[in-house]
């Protein structure tokens, strides 16, 4: 009896599916980022796509997804006035066939910027002409396809100053006024969003964001969310204190707040003990998004360890994502199916997200 008890109360978590369950918790979306065929090459694990695809396409595992890399302007506008959508197509083209929310990413970067950008001397006007071409073609063709645009992606320090970007250089922060200027006249029902990594605690960097939302807002251009991107270590990932301030923090300026690229990053070989400090830290950015009502939801960086980024930027980690190489789950999986679940269990709440008026 004791066993049947036991056992009844695992199956729903069993059976339950990441998006599934947000969606249940109040969540708009839980999703995951994918790229193109060409960057998961470098895995060399192609007897793994056609189950990779499965997972990717199971809609109740994942509502939503991002192109890691085809929308950057690198493959955008590998040359000046000359556009190439094909990369950003295929993570598009998925979304679509599935009925899955689309994030788009992203249009203003510093990083994976085509080298002509940087190697022009550019006078301030030539730049601005640039900013908004490039801000126009690329919004344009995704017209009708994005649920939300990163039109600006890390433009702060560490210490919350600005990031001396090419953009920056030339242009100050009018930059990022005209990039969001531009893109509001493209598409004025798209949510516009500032994306940044290193936000999703209080300190200097998320003063520096919530200046940028105000900045914006005080000169009447449009902006509708802060995207926390949650690149984080298992041992040192923020608190569900932290992460609960800082969301609430960006949510008190009136604009929504997503996590956009989570994963969470283990010191090689992973065991017993990283894995539970990456479960508790994937819990907690699950709570943290549950529990704020403009948090709309969550986007992991990939799914599949073997095809994140990691392992090629940090030497000796890896294993960030939910999905091991052989396809079996973390247990940071199981644990946030969890919190999602603890969320809606009938007697604290009727089904329907809660503690949104915790604050
Ligand atoms: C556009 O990009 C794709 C994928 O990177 C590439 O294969 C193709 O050659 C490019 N097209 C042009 C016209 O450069
Ligand atoms: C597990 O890995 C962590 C690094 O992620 C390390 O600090 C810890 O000592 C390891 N524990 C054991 C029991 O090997
Ligand atoms: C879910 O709730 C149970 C009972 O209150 C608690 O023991 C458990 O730690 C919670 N799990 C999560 C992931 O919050």
């Amino acid at each position: 009896m004791l066993f049947t008890a036991f056992a009844a109360a695992l199956l729903p978590l069993a059976s339950a599916q990441l998006h599934l369950q947000a969606k249940k918790a109040g969540l708009k979306y839980f999703g995951a980022a994918t790229d193109s065929p060409g960057q998961r090459e470098r895995a060399g694990l192609e007897a793994a796509y056609p189950r990779y695809d499965a997972i990717l396409r199971d809609t109740n595992e994942f509502g939503q997804t991002t192109p890691t890399n085809g929308q950057k302007w690198l493959f955008t506008e590998p040359e000046q006035g000359v556009f190439n959508f094909t990369e950003g197509d295929i993570v598009a083209s998925i979304a679509e066939e599935n009925g899955q929310l689309l994030r788009c990413h992203a249009l203003v970067w510093h990083s994976q910027l085509a080298p002509w950008v940087e190697e022009t001397t550019w006078t301030p006007e030539a730049l601005r002409g640039v900013i908004v071409e490039h801000v126009t073609r690329v919004m344009e063709h995704y017209k009708g396809q994005c649920y939300a645009w990163d039109v600006v992606n890390e433009a702060l320090e560490e210490d919350g100053t600005y990031r001396e970007s090419i953009f920056y250089q030339v242009l100050g922060d009018e930059y990022i006024k005209l990039a969001f200027k531009t893109a509001a006249e493209v598409e004025p029902d798209v949510k516009l969003y500032y994306n940044d990594y290193n936000l999703e605690s209080p300190g200097p960097k998320a003063d520096g964001v919530l200046r940028i939302v105000r900045m914006l807002q005080d000169e009447g251009i449009k902006v509708d969310g802060v995207g926390m991107q949650a690149h984080f270590r298992a041992h040192d990932a923020p608190t569900l204190d932290e992460q609960l301030a800082v969301m609430k923090s960006y949510a008190a300026l009136g604009v929504e707040v997503a996590v956009t690229e989570l994963d969470v990053r283990i010191q090689l070989p992973v065991n017993e003990t990283s894995l539970a400090w990456q479960a508790e830290a994937y819990k907690n950015t699950a709570i943290a998004c549950m529990r704020v009502r403009e948090c709309v939801g969550i986007t992991l960086w990939d799914f599949y360890d073997p095809f994140s980024w990691v392992p090629y930027v940090f030497e000796g980690e890896g294993a960030p994502l939910l999905w091991f190489e052989d396809f079996s789950k973390h247990p940071a999986y199981f644990s946030v199916i969890e919190a999602f679940a603890n969320m809606t269990s009938p007697p604290k709440c009727s089904g329907k997200r809660r503690s949104h008026k915790l604050y």
